[in-house]
């Protein structure tokens, strides 16, 4: 299918199949202004070369020279993440450029290093196991609900050592939080956010202060000591971590076994393939995650003016404090660096260069979980059974920035 050269979240089928619309834009227009403050680019080498530029930041909010009443939702957006100084404080480290963003980052980094993860894989295999025993005895299940959200849920919250009984509280937080990040979001959808964040803060909170007095070794703990010790995170970024660590640590991980899961039921002799090989077990994830990612796109804005190459010799220029869009689901399928890039091909040798986790200093800090639950879960799942199909169609999740499979039923024998 072709698509016109467009950047246009605001439809439906650009949301529902952005891939058509990335390819006529690489082709035509690789660095397409969007409006009078933001570009989009989708080839990987523009990609990959910006989110690695220091001369990035990734404070949208403070660095950006997009007039705070150009339009109501820039202005909630500032007003959401902050840009006085009282807010600053409470700002994820997502948003933080160094030196703060390094000294965050290093408290954290330990828990997350591959080896540390290893260390959960056992459990996050029973986990997986149990679930599979029931939907064995039912020869059915529904993906997403059963297995999909509970396994990264749980995992975190061992990581972190949270109560589990909010379970559904906080699948719908992160839900109405991770709704603002859309190109399309509404002043509604602010509103349910801030909703949500007056409920979640007080339960963090709770947890928090009593975690104070129950020290661990868990990762909440170990910040917990950090503040204490060095005065060097504040309550607020705290809070904004942990918020940070959980919704990034499931509502992402989700869409990785729901969209890799529907990527195989589509493609069955791949999934013939993995089954059969155990090899494949260390990088089928990496081209799934290639494939059809969870995060569609982030952005940076330049510090100072930059300029890019268009088409056709053409220069093009992009100011201080304007929004550069990095498209990774556009990157990730560029022929350029990608054969065959809308092929699924499980040993595709150079499918570990896929952007879905981002570049450079913010590169996902829970790449190496994602990958091990991702793995855990759809390589029992193929193993498990000799016949996977799917009983009805997949239903999406109307999202682009955090594009997932919501509803995935699956005839089990
Ligand atoms: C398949 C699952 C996941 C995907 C696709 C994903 C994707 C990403 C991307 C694209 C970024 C960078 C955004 C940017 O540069 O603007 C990021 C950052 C981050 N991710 Fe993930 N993520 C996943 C799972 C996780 C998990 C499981 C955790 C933690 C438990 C996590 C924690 C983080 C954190 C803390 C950051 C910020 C890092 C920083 O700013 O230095 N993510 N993730």
């Amino acid at each position: 299918m072709s698509a016109p050269a467009r950047w246009a979240p605001h439809l439906a089928e650009f949301r529902a199949d952005p891939y058509p619309f990335y390819a006529a834009l690489r082709a035509a227009d690789p660095v397409h202004r969007v409006d009078d403050w933001s570009v989009v680019l989708t080839r990987y080498d523009d990609v990959h070369r910006v989110l690695r530029d220091p001369g990035y930041s990734r404070d949208i909010e403070s660095s950006s020279a997009r007039p705070v009443d150009d339009d109501p939702i820039t202005a909630r957006r500032r007003q959401r993440r902050g840009t006085d100084e009282e807010a600053n404080a409470a700002k994820s480290i997502l948003n933080l450029d160094p030196p703060d963003h390094t000294r965050l980052r290093r408290l954290v980094t330990q828990a997350f290093t591959p080896r540390a993860i290893d260390q959960l894989r056992a459990a996050t295999e029973t986990m997986v196991d149990d679930i599979l025993d029931t939907a064995a005895e039912r020869g059915s299940m529904e993906l997403i609900d059963e297995l999909a959200f509970p396994v990264p849920f749980r995992v975190i919250s061992t990581m972190l050592d949270m109560p589990m009984d909010r379970a559904d509280d906080m699948r719908d937080w992160s839900q109405a939080l991770t709704a603002t990040l859309e190109p399309t979001a509404t002043l509604d959808d602010f509103d349910a956010a801030d909703a949500a964040i007056e409920q979640l803060i007080p339960h963090l909170v709770e947890v928090i202060e009593h975690r104070r007095h129950n020290l661990g070794d868990d990762v909440v703990s170990a910040l917990i000591t950090a503040e204490e010790e060095g005065d060097r995170l504040s309550l607020p970024e705290l809070i904004s971590f942990v918020v940070l660590l959980y919704v990034a640590g499931h509502e992402t991980t989700v869409n990785l076994i729901g969209n890799g899961m529907l990527a195989l039921l589509e493609n069955p002799d791949e999934m013939q393939r993995w089954r059969s090989d155990p090899t494949l077990d260390k990088v089928a994830v990496d081209e799934l995650l290639r494939f059809n990612g969870p995060v569609q796109q982030t952005v940076r804005v330049p510090m100072t003016p930059v300029t890019f190459a268009g088409t056709d010799g053409t220069e093009i220029h992009v100011d201080a404090g304007q929004a550069v869009i990095t498209c990774l689901g556009a990157a990730n399928h560029d022929p350029a660096v990608f054969a065959d890039p809308a092929r699924l091909q499980l040993d595709r040798p150079n499918a570990h260069r896929h952007m879905s986790f981002a570049s450079g200093i913010h590169y996902c800090l829970g790449a190496s979980l994602a990958k091990m639950e991702a793995t855990v879960t759809l390589s029992r799942i193929i193993r498990r059974f000799d016949t996977i199909e799917q009983a009805e169609p997949a239903s999406w999740r109307d999202r682009l920035t955090i594009r997932g499979v919501d509803r995935l039923v699956m005839n089990l024998g």
